[in-house]
């Protein structure tokens, strides 16, 4: 297919000039299904799926399946943004039409006292459109938080071991363990299929992950985090993505010029990346921070990752915690 991208943070260096083989995902995608058709294949035979799971399983692969597709397309064509935007409707209905889970919202103890109402509130189908934007949500946000070596497939592995770590508390602590079973089996294979991605995509990378990654892991993670009903967590995790999100929106709707790259420069005396206009938190932190080496603020947006994430393990642990010993 000869699908190959430069490493524009490297532009005027020999790396730069380096055709550097992309949709790499598309292995880690692949060798991801199959796992998961062996772990299904596994549970059916021993008769350990009920209905439900069965349903889920396949409206699961289908979503994943469905961004790898068009991962891969946009990798080879480059669609357009309105396209990107339209096209995990349909993953997203789909994971909506099996979701099983709660439609219930915990309100915080200030607004009870304050409106004297309800410390649980039915959203029922408002909470239903919740989930699926957030399928649409995760489908795009890696992608656009992107663009320097490692970082993408490093901020999938981070929300991923959180995700994990979630499942085996609640797990431990004996809430909802057929979800947190079924959200488990899909992290797993999905950890191991991205490390051995972000071996050679870490820098200086030797292979860029494309679209067909960052869609197929937006999409994984939104499924393990709706199956396994924790999207209300997920949403805390997927803190820097929102930011970058809520940041790039002048851009994504041309209010601000939008380039094809979103990309610092790059200063080839220096070695360093210095920020560019562009609006996403690549470019925020350089701004902040001053020139900074590629692999040095890829570390410094991961480590928000990880401070995110753990930020939000606590608060959501320590409040089921609460909860279960009422
Ligand atoms: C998204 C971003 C874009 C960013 C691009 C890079 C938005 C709206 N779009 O576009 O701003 O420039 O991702 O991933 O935010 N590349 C590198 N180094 C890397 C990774 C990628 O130089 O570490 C370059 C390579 O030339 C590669 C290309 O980015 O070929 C891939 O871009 P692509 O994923 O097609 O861009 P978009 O997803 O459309
Ligand atoms: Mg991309």
């Amino acid at each position: 297919m000869n699908i190959y991208g430069y490493d524009i943070n490297k532009k005027g260096l020999h790396q730069g000039d380096v055709k550097i083989p992309e949709a790499m995902g598309v292995v880690a995608g692949g060798v991801f299904l199959a796992i998961l058709s062996i772990f299904r294949i596994y549970f059916n035979l021993q008769d350990l799926a009920n209905e439900v799971n069965k349903v889920q399983f396949f409206s699961s692969s289908f979503a994943i399946g469905f961004a790898l597709v068009l991962g891969y397309i946009d990798d080879f064509k480059n669609l357009s943004w309105r396209f990107k935007i339209l096209l995990p409707t349909l993953p997203g209905l789909c994971l909506l039409m099996t979701y099983t889970g709660g439609t219930t919202i915990i309100i915080p103890k200030i607004l009870q006292s304050t409106f004297n109402i309800n410390p649980l509130i039915d959203l029922g189908w408002m909470y239903k459109i919740f989930i699926f934007l957030i399928t649409i949500f995760c489908f795009n946000s890696i992608n656009i938080l992107a663009g320097i070596n490692g970082l993408e497939v490093g901020q999938s592995i981070i929300i991923t071991l959180a995700i994990i770590t979630h499942n085996l508390i609640q797990i431990t602590n004996g809430i909802t363990l057929h979800a947190h079973i079924s959200s488990l089996c899909m992290m797993q294979p999905f950890l191991a299929t991205s490390f051995g991605l972000l071996i050679f995509n870490w820098y200086p990378a030797s292979i860029f992950i494309g679209d067909t990654y960052t869609y197929f892991a937006g999409t994984t993670l939104a499924v393990a985090g709706i199956h396994g009903h924790l999207s209300k967590t997920m949403f805390f995790f997927f803190m820097p993505q929102i930011l970058n999100f809520v940041y790039s929106l002048p851009q994504l709707f041309k209010i601000v010029p939008c380039p094809r790259h979103r990309l610092p420069q790059f200063n080839k005396k220096s070695g360093l990346l210095i920020g560019s206009n562009d609006m996403n938190l690549v470019n925020l932190v350089l701004r902040w921070h001053g020139p900074w080496s590629e692999r040095n603020l890829c570390k410094f947006i991961l480590s928000f990752q990880v401070l995110c994430c753990i930020l939000t393990l606590v608060v959501s642990n320590a409040k089921s915690y609460n909860l279960h010993n009422l």
